[in-house]
């Protein structure tokens, strides 16, 4: 196991910690089955072939609380440890990039007591591990608009970005406050008051400046888009990067979502035929 790795483990014992700090009935912990890499399952993974970019819409904790009778709040308290699980994985099997849609622009319209579980369940994560993340090497961003979330949540991100910005290691993206929809038309607006300014024409407008011009500007496009629950949608979300991106559904709640859950969706992803509009004699094999 290399020093990396090691040190990996370190931050993920130490997030497991401040989880159950926050989460009094402390539901699972590093040695849970979702927090051991199966690694006769890693061995099937061709390290090759890997995505670069891993999105995930995280969905499911509250019908997974409830179906242990219990809040919705306390869904998402344990959807930490997938997060824990999920991104130490990620970050063990060489992913580049692992993007997360943490709070969707819709998702203020939810009481107001979830709302706010939400926003203190993310400063508390983010002030416990923030050290961590950054001796780990762990680079963190954001995409979304986290300039209009509580004051609290938006300085713990900035605080977060900025210490963790001249990391190398995997680059552990949140989407917060972010919807896709916002995010084009966001990027239109730059692009049109740059035409009436007269920086740019109108035949300057191409895929390329857009893409330049979306908040995840400096990422690739994802290859692979998880989504748990057992829902088949993407919901307004980085519907622009994944026009080639390769969909992969899992009926789990993302609290039970692991380690091995990873593998296996990047396993699946190897399986496909990625043929961007050409036919299969066209691909290199
Ligand atoms: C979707 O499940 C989940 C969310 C809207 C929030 C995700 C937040 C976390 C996993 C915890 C904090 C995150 C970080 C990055 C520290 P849902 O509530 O829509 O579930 P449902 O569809 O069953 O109702």
């Amino acid at each position: 196991m290399s020093g990396k790795t090691i040190s990996f483990l370190n931050f993920v014992g130490i997030f497991g910690k401040s989880f159950c700090r926050i989460n009094s009935t402390c539901f699972g912990t590093i040695n849970s089955p979702n927090g051991i890499m199966n690694q006769e399952l890693k061995s099937k993974i061709d390290f090759t072939n890997l995505p670069r970019h891993i999105a995930v819409i995280m969905d499911g904790n509250g019908r997974w609380a409830k179906s242990q009778g219990k809040p919705r709040v306390f869904g998402h308290k344990n959807g930490v440890k997938a997060v824990r699980d999920t991104t130490e994985a990620a970050a063990e099997l060489g992913i580049e990039f692992l993007t997360l849609y943490a709070f969707s622009t819709e998702n203020w319209s939810r009481p107001k007591m979830e709302v706010n579980a939400l926003m203190s369940l993310l400063v508390e994560t983010l002030h416990n591990e923030i050290q961590t993340l950054h001796k780990n090497n762990i680079k963190l961003r954001t995409i979304g608009a986290i300039e209009n979330m509580p004051e609290k949540t938006y300085k713990a991100l900035l605080d977060g970005v900025e210490s963790t910005s001249h990391n190398t290691g995997m680059t552990l993206n949140l989407a917060l406050n972010y919807s896709s929809r916002w995010e084009i038309t966001k990027a239109l607006q730059t692009i049109s008051q740059k035409i009436q300014n007269g920086q740019l024409f109108p035949s300057d407008l191409s895929e390329e400046l857009i893409s330049s011009t979306l908040e995840t500007r400096d990422l690739p496009d994802p290859e692979l888009l998880i989504r748990t629950s057992g829902e088949y949608r993407v919901s307004n979300f980085m519907l622009w990067q994944l026009a080639y991106t390769e969909l992969y559904f899992s009926p789990v709640f993302w609290p039970d979502f692991g380690k091995t859950d990873l593998c296996n969706a990047i396993i699946d992803y190897q399986k496909r035929e990625r043929r961007f509009g050409k036919i299969s004699e066209q691909i290199p094999s």
